[in-house]
C-alpha cells in the first residue's frame, strides 16, 4: 500500500485549525473597473509584444508562448466570473473540505466614485460573507490586494499621506456595512513589500514609477494605512483579531560559511521580511504570511558589481514551476521557525502555492507543506491555518491568465471547473488531519 509522509496516528493539527484556500477579488471576481483594469487596457499590446524577451529565460516559456504573445492574456475582462458564480465556487471548496476562506473586497466596486457607494455592491458582499457562515466556512476578510479605484489613485493613492483619509473611510464604511461582529479574521494589506516594489522600484507594474524616494513614501504610508485600519476595525469589533499578508522568501546563503554571502543574505531577511512587520508588530493579533520562494543569496563577484549587482540569487535550477520558480516547499519551516520567534504572536499561511497548469508538482509541494507544518506544530509553534493559493485558476497580474494556481482548473471559454488530483489529495489529508 502505498504510504503517506503524513499519515501519522499522533495528529499535530489542533481540531479548529483553518484549511483553506486563498483569492483575491481582481483576480477571481470579473467585471472590475480600477487602476489595474486601466492599466492592462493600455498596457496589453506592449505586453504581449515584449513577452518573448522578457520571458524566454524561463525553462517553460515554448509551453507558454502563445498566450504569452497575444495581448487577450493581459486582460483580467470577465475574470473567471467568481462575482456571479460565488455560491457554487464555495460549494466546491467545502467539498474539498475547506473550512476556511481568504477572499477580498473591491474596493473600487463599493466606491465607484469619491464618496459615492454602490449598495448593490454591498448588498452582493454581505450575501458572500453570510454564503460562506451558512456553509460552516471561516470568512478571512482581506481588504486590500493591491487594486484601488481610480478617483483615489489619480490623487495619488499611497503616495500622499493626506490621502489615507480615503482609505480610513472606506474601513469604517466597511465596518458599517458588514455583519463585522460575525466575522473574526481581518488581512488588512496584501503584500505591501511586493507592491511598492514593482510599483516604484523596478516600475514594472502600475503606476510604473522608478524612485527610490517615492517607494519609501508609499512603503511608510501602508505601515500607517494599517495601523489606523486596525485602531478603527478594534473599535467596531475588539473581539476581531487582525494582521497582514506579508510576502516573505526563505533566504539562504549560497555558501553558508561565506560572511559576504551571510551579510547579503541577513540584509535581505531585515528588509523584505522583517522591516515593515517589525514596524506593526503593536497592531498585529497574527502574522500572516504568503510563501512562494527559497533564494540562496550569493555575494556578486567582479563581473556582477560592474552590473550594479551587490549580491544576487544563485537557485538551483530545478525543480521549479510554470513561471520559471524555483520550488523549495519544505522552505516554509525555517520561515515558520523565525517568524515565531521574532514575534512571539499566532501565524497564519495566508497564501501557498504553485503555477502549475499540469497538476505535476502540486500534490508533492502540499505534501512537503504539510509536513514542514506539523514539524512547526510539534515544536509548539502556533500556526493557526494554512490558506492555499489558490481556489480556482486566476488572473495573474502583469503575466496574465496562462499561469494556472487553481486546486480547481477553469476553463475560460465555458468556465467550467474542473476539480485537479492534486485539490482531492489536500481535501483527504484535510479529512485525516482534522480527526
Ligand atoms: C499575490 C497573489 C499572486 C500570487 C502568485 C502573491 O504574491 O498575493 O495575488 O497571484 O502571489 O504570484
Amino acid at each position: 500500500m502505498k504510504q503517506n509522509r503524513t499519515n501519522h496516528s499522533h495528529n499535530v493539527f489542533p481540531k479548529d485549525f483553518l484549511w483553506g484556500a486563498s483569492t483575491a477579488a481582481h483576480q477571481v471576481e470579473g467585471g472590475n473597473v480600477n487602476q489595474w483594469s486601466a492599466w492592462e487596457l493600455e498596457n496589453a499590446s506592449e505586453l504581449a509584444k515584449t513577452a518573448k524577451e522578457r520571458l524566454s529565460w524561463m525553462p517553460t516559456f515554448n509551453q507558454f508562448s502563445g498566450p504569452a504573445t497575444n495581448p487577450d492574456n493581459y486582460i483580467s475582462g470577465h475574470g473567471v466570473e467568481h462575482y456571479s458564480r460565488y455560491k457554487s465556487d464555495m460549494k466546491a471548496a467545502k467539498n474539498l473540505n475547506l473550512n476556511s476562506f481568504r477572499f477580498g473586497i473591491e474596493w473600487s466596486r463599493v466606491e465607484p466614485r469619491e464618496g459615492v457607494w454602490d449598495a448593490a455592491a454591498w448588498k452582493h458582499y454581505k450575501e458572500y460573507i453570510a454564503e460562506l457562515l451558512e456553509l460552516d466556512i471561516e470568512p478571512v476578510l482581506n481588504l486590500w490586494h493591491w487594486t484601488m479605484p481610480t478617483w483615489f489613485t489619480d490623487k495619488g493613492g499611497f503616495e500622499k499621506k493626506k490621502n489615507l483619509v480615503y482609505f480610513d473611510r472606506f474601513v469604517k464604511k466597511i465596518c458599517e456595512e458588514l455583519q463585522i461582529h460575525n466575522l473574526q479574521y481581518i488581512i488588512t494589506l496584501n503584500e505591501p513589500n511586493v507592491y511598492a516594489t514593482f510599483g516604484y522600484v523596478t516600475g514594472e507594474w502600475p503606476p510604473n514609477r522608478k524612485s527610490i524616494f517615492t517607494f519609501g513614501k508609499v512603503y511608510y504610508n501602508l505601515v500607517r494605512a494599517h495601523k489606523r485600519s486596525y485602531r478603527i476595525l478594534k473599535e467596531a469589533n475588539p473581539r476581531l483579531r487582525i494582521g497582514v499578508a506579508a510576502q516573505l522568501a526563505n533566504m539562504q546563503a549560497k555558501r553558508p560559511q561565506n560572511v559576504f554571502d551571510l551579510f547579503a543574505t541577513r540584509w535581505m531577511r531585515y528588509a523584505w521580511n522583517w522591516w515593515f512587520l517589525n514596524r506593526i508588530k503593536k497592531q498585529q493579533d497574527f502574522v500572516g504570511f504568503n510563501y512562494y520562494f527559497t533564494d540562496y543569496y550569493r555575494f556578486g563577484d567582479w563581473q556582477h558589481i560592474k552590473k550594479g549587482q551587490l549580491f544576487y540569487r544563485a537557485n538551483p535550477k530545478e525543480p521549479i514551476n510554470d513561471l520559471g520558480w524555483y520550488m523549495e516547499p519544505e522552505g516554509i519551516y525555517p520561515l515558520l521557525v523565525r517568524v515565531w520567534s521574532h514575534y512571539k504572536k499566532p501565524i497564519m499561511i495566508t497564501e501557498n502555492g504553485l503555477a502549475d497548469t499540469n497538476d505535476v508538482h502540486r500534490r508533492w509541494w502540499i505534501e512537503e507543506t504539510i509536513v514542514a507544518m506539523e514539524r512547526a506544530l510539534s515544536e509548539d509553534i502556533q500556526l493557526i491555518g494554512y490558506q492555499h493559493w489558490s481556489l480556482l485558476d486566476n488572473f495573474e497580474w502583469a503575466t496574465g491568465w496562462w499561469p494556472e494556481f487553481g486546486l480547481i482548473h477553469v476553463d475560460r471559454k465555458t468556465m467550467k471547473r474542473t476539480v485537479r488530483p492534486s485539490a482531492k489529495y489536500y481535501a483527504d489529508q484535510i479529512t485525516k488531519l482534522s480527526q
